[in-house]
């Protein structure tokens, strides 16, 4: 069943929203008004009305989704929407149109094929002054296993030092992340002058990103784990420097980034040309 027709309206859901669009709103590097937030919105947009209350612009949410009747249902509605793959859609985003929340709630589990180029997208210089949010099922994720399994060690550290539930697909998500923050897509090396600079990214970016973990179940008693960070370009711009953004972009990880994105952008210019008809004609006398 295509994740668009399910219903995400039920109580824990609805609470675990709330409480993520307060995250977002108080993460935002901008104004919520000025603030553009890039989603996967489902057929019934749920995230649009909690966006709104907290101050975002109508003008300004880009909902996208690959299922083309949750697109032709919230056009309907008067939103903006995309029908494409999220990741194609956030390289091909424009390089010098900063996006200031991604909001990426995924209905499927820690698939590989999600996962990484969604870690990779986020290095792009569009996302660094960015909210990132994602949400993902814990299961039906046989092809991370190798990678899990991998990291069940650290996992375990975690879930001692920290009391975090070693399974939680979003602490995977974090370690995807941050392994690329830490190796920069390099190949890891033993020198010290590699691990100094390691170490010394790791240590700026953690505390400042300040992931925060959320877990709610659903209807179907299944788990969803979600991760929550703070914009990175407001923390450390000196640390992610455009150089060190194009090492990870052009890395093994990102290879298959692109593949997408020339048609996302197409689709891209034609939502925003539409956003400017619609914003000039609200100006109109
Ligand atoms: C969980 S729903 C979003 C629900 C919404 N956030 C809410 O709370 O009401 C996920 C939506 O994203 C779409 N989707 C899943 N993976 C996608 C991807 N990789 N690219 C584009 N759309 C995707 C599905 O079709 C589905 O409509």
């Amino acid at each position: 069943m295509s994740g668009s027709n399910l219903d995400y309206k039920f109580g824990n859901k609805n609470q675990w929203r709330r409480r993520l669009w307060n995250q977002i709103r108080a993460r935002c590097a901008v104004p919520t008004r000025d603030a553009i937030v890039l989603y996967l919105a489902g057929k019934d947009d749920l995230d649009r009305k909690e966006a709104i209350r907290r101050g975002f612009l109508p003008k300004n949410m880009i909902a996208v989704d690959r299922d083309p009747r949750a697109i032709r249902s919230l056009r309907a509605n008067g939103a903006i929407g995309i029908n494409a793959n999220f990741c194609d859609v956030m390289a091909g985003w424009n390089r010098t149109r900063d996006v200031h929340v991604v909001l990426a709630d995924f209905c499927c589990g820690f698939d590989v094929s999600v996962v990484l180029p969604l870690a990779v997208a986020i290095m792009m210089p569009s996302f660094g002054n960015c909210v990132i949010a994602a949400n993902f099922l814990r299961g039906r994720d046989s092809s991370s296993n190798w990678y899990r399994e991998q990291q069940a060690p650290m996992m375990q550290e975690l879930s001692r030092c920290a009391g975090y539930d070693p399974k939680h697909r979003g602490l995977f998500f974090w370690t995807l992340y941050s392994g690329l923050l830490i190796s920069g897509g390099e190949e890891p090396s033993t020198t010290r002058e590699y691990e100094e600079r390691v170490a010394n990214r790791y240590q700026w970016c953690a505390p400042r990103l300040n992931p925060l973990l959320l877990t709610y179940r659903s209807t179907a008693n299944q788990t969803f784990d979600s991760i929550i960070w703070s914009p990175l370009s407001r923390a450390i711009p000196h640390v992610l420097t455009p150089e060190f953004r194009g090492q990870v972009i052009n890395s093994i990880a990102g290879r298959n980034l692109t593949e997408g994105a020339p048609s996302a952008a197409r689709k891209i210019a034609a939502a925003l040309a539409h956003r400017t008809m619609y914003a000039d004609r609200m100006a109109a006398p």
